[in-house]
């Protein structure tokens, strides 16, 4: 048996920070290190306000991060009962009255390398933008990055983990890198792709349908496998963790995420023949889904899927079908993403005609701008794609509200609308407002594109006439929902004495609003860690 005493995570991000505070806190006598090359993120991951949101991490990484005396016992009961409700009792030594830091944040890569037993490889796999397969294939230049310092600086034997969402076979790839860099020394390589989903990462780590361990069939392989199921087991039924080949590993995540897109896509082709025969999406989701062969789960209808996944994930599954030279594959989930596009489309394009085929002098309010709620990743939103639309109908402004989002990471996302006129500057035709009050104020008419709670059932302009909604079959699928405000020429909208939305705001808990982003200002952040 492989014993792991240090695990060494690559990569800061949505899935490795989440990831390794998790493992840590179900493995205290494992030291798990974090690393990345980005000073800000590790400076920010060892801070107060963590770089990324997620409900119950906070709570995870302190309690992993900085250890526990017995007067926190309540705040670690909470962290690990909270997001393991309903699992069995961890084995993270949270029945005893104190544990030891275990969870560590760096930017010390090859150290930390050296030292580990393990090394999870969870770095960025984009899409390429430019070159052979631009738009489609997946950039492993980070994957090379990282795996190149690990055949740099690791000691003989370290288990390598692509936790990556990575193109089928690069396994071999990976060691043939290790090869190239010391020739004869044995690294065994395993697939462990990660199912998490942003806004419930915790909840899914804690308690996952599965965990998918690929691996070669050689012994050591074997023996690789089994190392980083002990670690699993720790928390996840034996049940649940499924060995299989490192192929099927790798390319089981792109076939999982795939199949949840086109479930997505195939409702909203429904959607579209609904607005025509006005028949009702949403009755239609519900009668499907109750068809146990088929389940309830990503059939609502909406503006489609976003998020920094699905369509690169996909997109990475057509390039791979059609480099093996199955073009009527790569075609079939094409048209997922077609779809989605169509969609969002669509959507903008009803937005436009509802306010009579003009923006011109007109502001448009849109509230929410990250994917989904509980999250405030910025990244692949569909709102990109909407305010793309209306922005070429001039209007006069469009004003964004997420709770979440910074402006900063909206205003990073934005720019590739920007051509020779700068979009978002202090007059310019878009602004980032720090409430949706500010950002309703004397619109035309409100978007909501991200399913917040916080804008559910919530009166944005609260106190004028009721809302009218103009989009029938996006209206019971949020997110996309217009909301047409009176005209500016009417009374403009004034917040209530106790408007509705701020009563929610003050009532909520982690779970509907996270802490907003940490301030540029933050002394704590700057001192802390
Ligand atoms: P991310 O972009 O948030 O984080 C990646 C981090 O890796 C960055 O902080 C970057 O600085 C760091 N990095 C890159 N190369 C490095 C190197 N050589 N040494 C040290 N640090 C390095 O990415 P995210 O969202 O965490 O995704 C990571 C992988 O997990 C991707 O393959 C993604 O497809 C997959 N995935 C993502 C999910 C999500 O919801 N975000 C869910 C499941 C899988």
């Amino acid at each position: 048996n492989v014993s792991i005493w240090h695990v060494c995570c690559i990569g800061a991000g949505y899935v490795g920070g989440p990831t390794a505070a998790v493992m840590a806190l179900h493995n205290p006598n494992v030291r798990v290190t974090v690393v990345d090359r980005d000073e800000t993120r590790i400076n920010a991951w060892k801070g107060r306000h963590l770089p990324i949101h997620e409900p119950g991490l906070a709570s995870v990484v302190r309690l992993a991060r900085d250890g526990s005396k017995e007067r926190r016992q309540g705040a670690r009961g909470q962290a690990a009962a909270g997001a393991t409700k309903g699992s069995q009792t961890p084995t993270d030594g949270s029945s005893h009255s104190s544990r030891q830091p275990n969870l560590f944040f760096s930017t010390a890569c090859a150290e930390t390398i050296a030292n580990a037993d393990m090394i999870l490889v969870s770095v960025n796999t984009p899409t390429k933008l430019r070159g052979v397969g631009a738009g489609r294939a997946t950039d492993m230049t980070a994957v090379e990055g990282a795996v190149r310092d690990v055949a740099i600086h690791a000691r003989p034997g370290t288990i390598l983990v692509e936790k990556s969402t990575v193109p089928c076979k690069t396994g071999q790839l990976i060691k043939d890198i290790l090869e190239a860099y010391r020739p004869g020394i044995s690294f065994p390589v395993l697939s462990n792709p990660e199912f998490l989903s942003e806004g419930t990462a915790i909840r899914d780590l804690m308690k996952p349908d599965r965990v998918v361990i690929g691996c070669e069939s050689t012994i050591p392989g074997h023996r690789a496998a089994a190392a980083l199921a002990n670690l699993y087991a720790s928390w996840v039924p034996r049940s649940k963790i499924a060995p299989i080949g490192l192929w099927s590993s790798e390319l089981c995540k792109l076939a999982a995420n795939a199949m949840l897109a086109q479930r997505v896509s195939s409702i909203n082709s429904i959607s579209a023949i609904c607005e025509r025969t006005g028949a009702d999406v949403s009755e239609i989701a519900k009668s499907v889904g109750m068809d146990a062969r088929i389940g309830s789960q990503f059939l609502k209808a909406g503006l489609g899927f976003g998020g920094s996944c699905f369509r690169k994930d996909i997109a990475s599954l057509t390039y791979l079908a059609e480099s093996l030279g199955l073009p009527e594959v790569a075609a079939y989930w094409q048209q997922v993403l077609e779809m989605n596009n169509f969609q969002r489309d669509r959507f903008a394009r009803h937005v436009i005609s509802s306010l009579n085929n003009t923006l011109r002098g007109k502001k448009i309010a849109i509230l929410g701008y990250a994917f989904k709620k509980n999250t405030g990743d910025a990244r692949e939103s569909p709102a990109l794609d909407v305010i793309r639309i209306l922005l070429e109908e001039n209007p006069r402004c469009v004003a964004i509200y997420d709770p979440l989002c910074s402006a900063a990471d909206i205003q990073r996302e934005l720019r590739v609308l920007e051509d020779d006129r700068p979009l978002m500057r202090p007059d310019g035709p878009v602004q980032i407002m720090s409430s949706a009050y500010e950002a309703c104020a004397d619109s035309n008419a409100v978007l909501v594109l991200t399913d917040w709670d916080m804008f559910k059932n919530s009166r944005p302009v609260a106190g004028s006439k009721p809302v009218e909604v103009a989009v029938d079959q996006f209206d019971g699928a949020a997110p996309a929902s217009i909301l047409r405000l009176p005209l500016r020429s009417e009374k403009p909208p004034t917040p209530p004495e106790t408007p509705k939305m701020q009563t929610l705001e003050s009532e909520q808990d982690d779970r509907l609003v996270p802490e907003p982003p940490c301030p540029a200002d933050c002394t704590e952040c700057q001192t802390s860690g």
